[in-house]
């Protein structure tokens, strides 16, 4: 059992002019590793008359013992005061008794709370809490593990997802959805040890690394149930964001879907150098974006001809997320998870952002914009600066898909047609919407705040169209009266080579996309260089190392890359769509490097 002294929660109280209404509150945490403590609130009503009410915290953690809780205004609401009481095992909430003086003519607040005493551990299955009266719930963060040993343990779970029946999951490490984030360092020795507890086979992919084919993850590289798979490799890679996920063919959609996935940070001495937020969960977030599909009694639907799209969308598998950020330069990690939903990314104010690294690190320099497009399996570091807003003041981050041209992932279906259960095959709640991804509270300042973007980030040399030793073409194929899409007309198949590439070539493969639908193209192994689009200029945005790229349909799209350090006669690396569906469907080839 840990001892826990010290735990703050924000608590925002918003009253509109008057305080004659049902007033909103809503909570979040400014203790990520243990933001599910306080979760719930609740509506005062009449708050500007005089009354005695109480203020309802959810506990989602296995707390007990004595504890004492004070409870601050910012405003003149009630006389700040403190609570004790004593937590029994598994109690939910507790009801915190206030007096408002009536007095108030605030339009809004800031109530603190924070408690000291308890004892407990956070419980690994901590269910997300009653939602409170404002529909937002602490956005979870995911614990992080550091070093050259990685411990992974994949198992079955469950969480609270929706009231009613909690769903089944999946996690790594006891999470009930999604993994720990894995912080390594470029040029360490890492030992990864992937031990299966599920009743089924899967595998864990390191997305974006660039390691020796037999230690990749993918379909090939089986972790039977009940065993562990235990691969080493260095790490090669630039400082950026990277994840791992299952990879198992026929497989990958499910155990997504489940809920399998995690985050890879990694360091090196060129990102260390710069001024850039990096304090995990405070001023640099990491943010998964997926959503998923219900059926009645709350499972996840997962008929992969039918749930392309979830209906609800979810930051770290948090529903209605919010987070404090500080009011300053912050540092957002973004990952597309979704199935197969693109998000065309921005701020509710429109605001201007800074994009910093692309899926193999950082870009040379900061790319100023309004909006990003992020296909599933691409990732993105972003800077935003907070500092021109209030405390307390909020702002949404938000996926702007409504109107988007036909072959965009998630432009089709009605999205006025609630889905229920099983849904249209190309619908969905959040299709053709604008959505929220994220709600952001802004809060105080952190001692040694970042307040402006380097103007410098890195100087890698990429590769041009006069480095190129071979010249590749991939056609995207199928998807014809409802076939499946493939690529050259051959569905995936496990024993056959598609492409044999030789160490040290440079590569500029083309990608022909003239069939039917937008695609996200994954190459295993490398990192490479967007050379052109036949649709119009490359995004200044996505001018770095690659590993996936955007196809928009009717789009021919030009790569390059080194294939170097690794062969194999017998280990094949992947390339397909990182659509999940689409790459359990058979849109997926292999290649040696010999
Ligand atoms: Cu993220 Cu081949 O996968
Ligand atoms: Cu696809």
């Amino acid at each position: 059992m840990k001892k826990i002294t010290k735990f703050i929660a924000l608590l925002l109280l918003t009253c509109w002019v008057g305080c004659k209404k049902t007033n909103t509150l809503t909570t979040s945490s400014t203790t990520p590793s243990l933001s599910s403590a306080f979760l719930s609130q609740s509506s005062f009503t009449n708050r500007g008359t005089a009354q005695s009410t109480s203020l309802t915290v959810a506990l989602a953690y296995a707390i007990t013992g004595s504890v004492t809780f004070s409870i601050i205004s910012s405003g003149n609401d009630f006389t700040p005061k403190t609570y004790t009481t004593t937590l029994t095992a598994g109690q939910a909430s507790v009801a915190i008794p206030l007096s408002f003086n009536g007095t108030s003519t605030l339009t809004s607040e800031t109530i603190t709370v924070s408690a000291t005493g308890y004892t407990g551990t956070p419980a690994a299955t901590g269910t997300i809490g009653t939602t409170g009266a404002s529909g937002y719930n602490t956005l979870f963060i995911p614990p992080t593990i550091s070093g050259t040993t990685f411990n992974l343990t994949l198992a079955a779970s469950t969480k609270q997802f929706k009231t009613g029946a909690i769903t089944n999951t999946y996690g790594y490490n006891g999470n009930s959805f999604w993994g720990p984030t894995l912080i390594m360092n470029k040029g360490d020795n890492v030992q990864m040890n992937v031990t299966n507890n599920l009743i089924n086979t899967t595998t864990v992919h390191w997305h974006g690394f660039h390691i020796p084919a037999v230690m990749d993850g993918g379909p090939h590289q089986k972790i039977a149930p009940g065993t562990t798979w235990s691969p080493y490799f260095q790490v090669k890679n630039n400082a950026g964001l990277y994840w791992y996920h299952p990879h198992l063919h026929e497989k990958t959609f499910d155990q997504i879907t489940m809920g399998a996935g995690g985050l890879i940070i990694v360091k090196d001495p060129i990102e260390t150098a710069l001024a850039l937020p990096r304090t995990y969960g405070i001023d640099d977030f990491p943010l998964v974006f997926t959503s998923r599909r219900f059926l009645s009694g709350n499972q996840f639907s997962k008929t992969i001809a039918l749930d392309n799209y979830g209906d609800y969308a979810m930051a770290n598998g948090t529903m209605n997320a919010q987070v404090n950020m500080p009011k300053q330069q912050v540092r957002l990690r973004i990952l597309n998870a979704e199935i197969q939903r693109g998000l065309n990314i921005g701020f509710s104010d429109n605001r201007n952002f800074y994009v910093i690294t692309n899926d193999g690190g950082l870009l040379n320099a900061p790319v100023a914009v309004t909006r990003v497009v992020m296909m599933p399996g691409e990732r993105i570091e972003l800077m935003v600066n907070l500092g021109n807003d209030a405390v307390g003041a909020s702002l949404d981050l938000k996926a702007f898909n409504s109107g988007q041209a036909f072959g965009f992932p998630g432009q089709e279906g009605n999205p006025t047609q609630p889905t229920g259960n099983a849904g249209p095959i190309n619908g969905g709640l959040l299709n053709n919407t604008d959505f929220t991804l994220l709600h952001i509270n802004v809060a105080a300042t952190t001692a040694n705040a970042i307040t402006a973007v380097p103007t410098i980030l890195a100087n890698n040399t990429y590769w041009t169209t006069a480095d190129v030793t071979n010249n590749r073409t991939i056609n995207i194929t199928g998807g014809q009266g409802g076939s499946n899409f493939s690529f050259d007309n051959n569905f995936y198949n496990y024993t056959t080579i598609n492409q044999t590439i030789n160490l040290n070539a440079v590569e500029q493969w083309t990608i022909v996309n003239n069939n039917i639908f937008g695609h996200a193209l994954h190459i295993h192994d490398i990192q490479f260089k967007i050379i052109s689009r036949s649709s119009g200029a490359v995004a200044g945005y996505e001018s770095g190392w690659k590993d996936v790229v955007y196809l928009r349909l009717g789009e021919t799209v030009k790569v390059i890359a080194k294939f170097d350090d690794f062969t194999s006669s017998v280990n094949p690396y992947m390339y397909h769509c990182h659509f999940s569906n689409h790459e359990d469907e058979g849109m997926m080839g292999q290649f040696l490097v010999q």
